[in-house]
């Protein structure tokens, strides 16, 4: 059972209506697909509920923005975690809100494209993703082969099989394959 002061708290860091991507001019000029739209946080408290996360699981958010799915999964449950992301800025507020939380001894955020991460290497229970079909295709056989639960927002991952979907209100679906080698 996850205490509600420690979602409001959640809420408070990491409000919704933030847009991030219109911040500042480095972010303006980006490109769409390097657009950080952060998943609501009401949403990842949903879903990390749903996935009876403990201290020992390991989870990895692939294109992290500001880090919320890693954060709140250290915040809530004691769990590990490794945000990637492309952009030098958003990690930086993912570094400053761990610390801010007090969960900067359990995460790390690294600088990468998500293309060039070995998942393998890694060993997650559970990889997050948000990110273009497209992308999401390229990376398929990577998230297979880890065997970890994926977990992917808004878009179905091609090559993964046939998902749990978790209806998160009318409009708005997670899709969770379910890891096999952990
Ligand atoms: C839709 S946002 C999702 C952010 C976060 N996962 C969430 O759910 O709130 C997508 C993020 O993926 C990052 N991204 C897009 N393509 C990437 C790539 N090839 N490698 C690493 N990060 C990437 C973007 O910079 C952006 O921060």
């Amino acid at each position: 059972m996850i205490g509600k002061r420690k979602v409001e708290r959640l809420l408070d860091e990491f409000p919704n209506e933030v847009e991030y991507h219109r911040s500042d001019d480095h972010v303006v000029t980006c490109p769409t697909e390097l657009y950080l739209v952060p998943t609501p946080i009401e949403i990842v408290v949903e879903i990390l509920r749903k996935l009876e996360l403990t201290p020992k699981n390991r989870v990895v958010d692939l294109g992290c923005g500001d880090g919320r799915f890693v954060i709140s999964a250290a915040y809530l449950y004691g769990c590990e975690g490794m945000g990637v992301d492309v952009r030098e800025d958003v990690l930086e507020l993912a570094r400053a809100k761990s610390e801010t939380l007090r969960v900067d001894d359990k995460t790390i955020f690294i600088h990468s494209d998500v293309r060039d991460i070995d998942l393998r290497e890694l060993n997650p229970d559970v990889v997050f993703v948000y990110l273009m079909p497209s992308l999401l295709e390229e990376i398929s056989e990577e998230l297979v082969s880890c065997g970890a639960t994926v977990v992917s927002y808004t878009f179905e991952v091609p090559g993964l099989g046939v998902p749990e979907v978790l209806r998160l209100d009318d409009l708005r679906r997670a899709y969770v394959y379910r890891g096999v080698s952990h």
